[in-house]
């Protein structure tokens, strides 16, 4: 199970529950994993997944744009990376192999991870002066 704790806040409240419901399709993928459910099942949470995390990557991207921040390019850059990670592992996925699947959701959270703590943080206190909370 992922736990959404209180280091993970980048201060920002509608931020932090969008990163929170990330963990909650992590949380469904592992479950899913857990319970031994079919691939078909498996990659449609893969999908849920990536759908929701795209969805957020939109709003964060936004600000960084609007907001002018300085590593703005180096974020999006991250995110693209995590995209196109995602639907590599799907299109292998197809093979079937149950492993493959295990690799995928310590890659993601691993990532979630790393991006959060170390990447997102840094536009913290951009986003605060700009009067987002
Ligand atoms: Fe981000």
């Amino acid at each position: 199970m992922f736990v959404w704790e209180e280091k993970y806040s980048v201060g920002i409240q509608s931020i932090d529950n969008q990163h929170k419901e990330l963990f909650r399709h992590l949380n469904n993928l592992l479950e899913a994993m857990k319970q031994g459910q079919a691939n078909a099942i498996i990659t449609q949470i893969i999908s849920d997944v990536e759908r929701y995390a795209v969805i957020h990557f939109q709003k964060e991207e936004f600000f960084l744009q609007r907001f002018n921040f300085q590593g703005s390019a180096e974020h999006i850059k991250e995110h693209q990376d995590f995209r196109e990670k995602v639907s590599s592992f799907k299109a292998e996925l197809k093979t079937g192999e149950v492993t493959l699947t295990i690799e995928l959701l310590y890659y993601l959270k691993d990532w979630i991870d790393h991006h959060i703590l170390e990447i997102d943080k840094l536009y913290s206190e951009c986003f605060r002066q700009n009067g987002l909370k």
